[in-house]
């Protein structure tokens, strides 16, 4: 699902899918009612304080976050931090709402929607294509990315749709902090060697692992996503590859 750069009037071509089984009433409700409260609109300024409503320690963005439980739980460990969830898929953004708002199906839904007592507001989301994002950010922006488990579009035909390109990889080095950190998972044997390929080929980053175990292991603050999940049931073992930006 993650898309290519080929621009149709001025917007990139999407691949993926913006909506999947019917939302139904919760969901629909967060999505009206709690999403306006903490999205980044067209007029949203860029700026941590302004964005964050106070000084943050890092600026973290994942980018394609599917149900957001890895966006969710890394926020819910890092109040400190300012995170950005970019995710084109509706349904996945309406999950993520679900974890930190803690409204459910059948629940009783309140007046005025708020987060569990137990978070921070140090979540905003991004409901589209995050290259329509990239123009707008600053440079050196951020200080961490993660992308985790990108579509692989393992097809050789479907190669220009993947993520991770050196188009891309130019603009995530110019929203990245010096030593930043883009952290990509995958559990796809093709998609691992592309990426390996594409980010060798690319001089604004640096591998971090020293030893395989640097790579073929969760690192410490690790939270699971519902992709990995899938892949370690049916036996295939993800690869968790970070890269500093020179
Ligand atoms: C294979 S899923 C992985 C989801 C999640 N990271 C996980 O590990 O469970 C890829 C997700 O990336 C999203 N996506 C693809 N291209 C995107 C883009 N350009 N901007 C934002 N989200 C994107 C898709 O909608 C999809 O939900």
């Amino acid at each position: 699902m993650f898309l290519n750069n080929t621009f149709a009037n001025d917007k990139p071509k999407f691949f993926g899918r913006r909506k999947g089984r019917t939302i139904r009433k919760a969901k629909s409700t967060l999505l009206e009612s709690f999403l306006p409260s903490i999205k980044i609109n067209e007029d949203t300024e860029l700026k941590a304080e302004t964005l964050f409503k106070r000084e943050v320690k890092e600026i973290c963005l994942e980018i394609g976050f599917g149900n957001g439980e890895h966006l969710a739980g890394q926020a819910l460990k890092h109040p400190e931090n300012g995170y950005i969830g970019a995710e084109v898929f509706q349904n996945g953004v309406a999950n993520l709402l679900t974890l930190i708002t803690g409204i459910k199906e059948g629940s009783n839904i309140p007046e005025t929607i708020s987060l569990l007592p137990e978070r921070v507001d140090n979540i905003r989301i991004y409901d589209d294509d995050i290259r329509l994002l990239f123009k707008r950010m600053p440079n050196a922006f951020l200080d961490k990315i993660y992308l985790l488990f990108p579509d692989p579009w393992p097809k050789k035909k479907h190669a220009s749709r993947r993520f991770i390109n050196q188009e891309n990889l130019k603009e995530l080095a110019r929203i990245l902090k010096p030593n930043g950190i883009l952290r990509i998972a995958t559990d796809h044997k093709i998609y691992k060697a592309w990426t390996l390929r594409q980010m060798h080929e690319c001089s604004d980053f640096e591998w971090t692992a020293t030893c395989g175990n640097d790579w073929k292991r969760e690192p410490q603050d690790w939270v699971q996503t519902k992709y990995q999940r899938k892949a370690l049931k049916e036996g295939r073992r993800p690869v968790f590859l970070d890269y500093k930006r020179k």
